[in-house]
Parts: structure tokens; C-alpha cells; sequence
């Protein structure tokens, strides 16, 4: 191609390629996975639905459901040397590298020989997606309880996705209202077009790079601050403020100088992400088994006053980093969680890729120094 477009930076407003997983309409404040509003799924679905559909292109059938569910019970373990490298990462690393090498590493031990060919076939990438579904919670909850110097507690091959992570985390089964918030939040964080994360992960798959490495990139770019970060600055600032009554001149001192709120704005969405709704309400409905009324406070009084001052709305980051933190979940642990549910969009995505495949590597502009006057020969001796 000889015409070259010079695309604004951050790549926004340009649409890079067709995609058939979700559609996110910002105009009508609107997501949809494979043509159902994800609020839809989220009232009416289970995660382990919403995760069939994404990669298998449409909801399951009761039988379907049934054996989608029974794999991903099954492939819950965890290898002797997986557990082994879990035991050994520094307690005080980042917890997304914690996930991300331990992806990393099973990655290994599924795939000894790489085979671009295989790579590219819809049903390999279905089952490796299906084995990361399995584990990647158990790699997190091994690697949470490890940080705290706690046993880990080996999953259970009876419970759902959601209530197996609670009790590979803490040894118990929490509240109905509260298994199923997080199961809401799985649902929601699912899958969200061209972000980020899930570029990466295409990008990736475009030089017929396998699965796992893909995934683990995805990981990389979501443990960002301005992506899959969002979450866990939420809760630190709500916990920094302390006290609702204090929230309105809290919100007013950081527009004031100027300073970027965590969990509010959105490249895609102007007038507010139409997750939120739904994680609100979940939220608010765990709050007071969780005696958590006073974060569902301040979140309307920073939401108001955002929204009053400049425009700006929640997104979806907003109410899990609350919902999440009355959970009983670590702060530095939001982010993993985000995790579990997007390798579901991921796969969905990279099999997407990898079934109509053109590499992708834009141009760039020169802005460096003017070329230089050759070096005389010999004079870096
Ligand atoms: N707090 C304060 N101001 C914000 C803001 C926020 N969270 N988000 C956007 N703005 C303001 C910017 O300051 C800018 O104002 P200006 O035009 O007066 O300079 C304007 O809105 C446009 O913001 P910009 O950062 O250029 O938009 P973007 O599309 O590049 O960024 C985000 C989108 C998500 C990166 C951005 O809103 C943000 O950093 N949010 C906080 C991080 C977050 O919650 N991330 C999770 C995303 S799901």
C-alpha cells in the first residue's frame, strides 16, 4: 500500500479491524456479547454461560452447559511443579506478575513443542482457553493465600466458578447476594471490544505467536493504571478520603489541581458505561451483609459531584473496586481478579484473529535527530 494515514494518536476514533464478539455502543450507552446486552447476561446467566458464549459464539444448551462446566471443574489442579513455582515468587511482587508468570509457566507445561499450525486451529485455542479458565483462578487464590503465608487450599470439584475462587481464597462460600455480585462483575468485565488488553493479545496472535503468549501480554497491558488498574486505585482513594462527609471536598481539592479520578471516564463511553448500572446494584445490594454502607455513600456523593463538575461519569472500575474490597479481597489483588474473567474475551478475540490473520505492524514518523555525518572508519576503536 502506497497511501499512508497518519492515525491520531493513542489510536482513537480509528477503527483497525471487524469483529464479531461484542459491540459496544456509546451512543446508546450499550454493550452487547455476540448480540445479548451484557445486562441481560449478567441478570439472567451464570459467568460460566457467559464464558461458553463468548468463545463459542452462542449460549449453550443445557447438555452443553452441563459438560463446559464439568471440564472446567476437572481442570481446576494444579501441577507439583506449577505449585512449586507458586511457593517460590517473592511474596512482595507485583501480584498481575505473579499471574502472569504463573500463566506463563503452565504455558510450558501444556505446549512443550510450539506449532504455529496447530496454533491457528479454533478447536486447540478452545481447549487451552478452557484449561486457562480452570486455572487461572487457582493460580491466583495459591498465590494470594502463598503472600500470606497461608497453605493453599486445593479447589473443590463441586462448586461453580465463583463460589470454587471464594473458597480457594479464604476456606468458605460467602453470602448468595455476595457470590453472585462477583459473579456479576466476572460477567461484566468479560469482554469489551478493542481495548487495550485485548489488542495486545491480537497483535500478538498476528505473528502466529501461540495462545499463551498472547494471554500473557494481555496481562501485561492490563495491569496498567489506565486499564485493569483502575479498579484498585478506586478503593485506595475511597479509603484515603475515609469518611463520606468529606467526599465532596475531596472530589472538589483534585479537580481543582487537576489530578486524574480513578474509576471515572472512558475512551469509548461520554455519557457513562453502561456496565455500571448493573455492578451498582450488586454493589449496593451486597453493602449491607458487608456492613459497607458507607462506601455505597461515598460513592454517590463522588459520582454527583463528578458528574456535576465535569462531565464525567463511572466506569465499570468504579463500583468493583468497593464491591471487591467488602469481598474481603486485597487491594493489590483487584487486578488479577479482572483476570479471571477477561481470558474469556481474550480467547474469543485471539481465535478470532487467528481464523482471518493479517499482521499487524503500523508505520511510524521519524521525529529523531536529522541524519548524521558518516562516522570516520576506525573512529569507534
Ligand atoms: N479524572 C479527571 N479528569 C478526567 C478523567 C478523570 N478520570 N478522565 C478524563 N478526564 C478529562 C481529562 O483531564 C481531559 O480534560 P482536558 O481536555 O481538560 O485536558 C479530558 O477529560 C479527556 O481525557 P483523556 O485522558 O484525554 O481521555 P482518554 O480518552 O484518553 O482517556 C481514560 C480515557 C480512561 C484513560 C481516562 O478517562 C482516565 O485516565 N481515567 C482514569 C483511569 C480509569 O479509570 N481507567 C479505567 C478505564 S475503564
Amino acid at each position: 500500500m502506497s497511501e499512508k494515514i497518519k492515525a491520531p494518536k493513542g489510536l482513537a476514533g480509528v477503527i483497525v479491524d471487524e469483529t464479531k464478539v461484542s459491540k459496544v455502543m456509546p451512543e446508546i450507552n450499550s454493550l452487547v456479547y455476540r448480540g445479548y446486552p451484557v445486562q441481560e447476561l449478567a441478570e439472567l446467566c451464570s459467568f460460566e454461560e457467559v464464558a461458553y458464549l463468548l468463545v463459542h459464539e452462542d449460549l449453550p444448551t443445557q447438555s452443553q452447559l452441563h459438560d463446559f462446566a464439568a471440564k472446567e471443574k476437572k481442570y481446576r489442579g494444579l501441577s507439583d511443579h506449577l505449585q512449586q513455582v507458586i511457593a517460590l515468587f517473592p511474596a512482595d511482587a507485583h501480584p498481575m506478575d505473579k499471574v502472569r508468570t504463573g500463566i506463563s509457566y503452565f504455558g510450558m507445561e501444556d505446549k512443550l513443542i510450539w506449532d504455529p499450525d496447530s496454533d491457528r486451529d479454533p478447536q486447540t485455542n478452545r481447549d487451552k482457553f478452557m484449561l486457562l479458565l480452570a486455572k487461572i483462578p487457582t493460580i491466583i487464590a495459591y498465590a494470594y493465600r502463598q503472600e500470606k503465608g497461608q497453605k493453599p487450599i486445593p479447589p473443590s470439584d463441586t462448586l461453580s466458578f465463583s463460589e470454587n475462587f471464594f473458597y480457594m481464597c479464604f476456606g468458605e462460600v460467602p453470602a448468595p447476594e455476595v457470590v453472585k455480585a462477583f459473579d456479576v462483575s466476572m460477567i461484566l468485565y468479560a469482554e469489551h471490544s478493542f481495548n487495550a488488553s485485548t489488542f495486545t493479545t491480537r497483535v500478538i496472535t498476528s505473528t502466529l505467536s501461540d495462545l499463551y503468549s498472547a494471554v500473557v501480554g494481555g496481562v501485561g497491558a492490563l495491569k496498567g493504571p489506565l486499564h485493569g488498574g483502575a479498579n484498585e486505585q478506586v478503593m485506595h482513594t475511597m479509603l484515603e478520603i475515609e469518611d463520606p462527609g468529606k467526599a465532596r471536598q475531596w472530589m472538589l481539592d483534585a479537580l481543582r489541581e487537576k489530578r486524574k479520578i480513578m474509576g471515572f471516564g472512558h475512551r469509548v463511553y461520554t455519557n457513562g458505561d453502561s456496565r455500571v448500572p448493573t455492578m451498582k446494584k450488586y454493589m449496593q445490594q451486597m453493602a449491607s451483609s458487608k456492613k459497607g454502607e458507607k462506601w455505597v455513600d461515598m460513592y454517590e456523593i463522588l459520582e454527583q459531584t463528578m458528574v456535576e463538575q465535569k462531565g464525567i461519569y463511572p466506569n465499570l472500575d468504579f463500583p468493583t473496586g468497593p464491591a471487591y474490597y467488602m469481598m474481603g479481597f486485597d487491594i493489590q489483588w483487584f487486578t488479577p481478579l479482572f483476570v479471571m474473567s477477561r481470558i474469556t474475551g481474550w480467547s474469543a478475540h485471539i481465535i478470532e484473529q487467528a481464523a482471518d490473520n493479517r499482521l499487524i505492524r503500523p508505520l511510524s514518523e521519524y521525529t529523531g535527530v536529522a541524519q548524521r555525518s558518516p562516522l570516520p572508519v576506525g573512529s569507534r576503536k
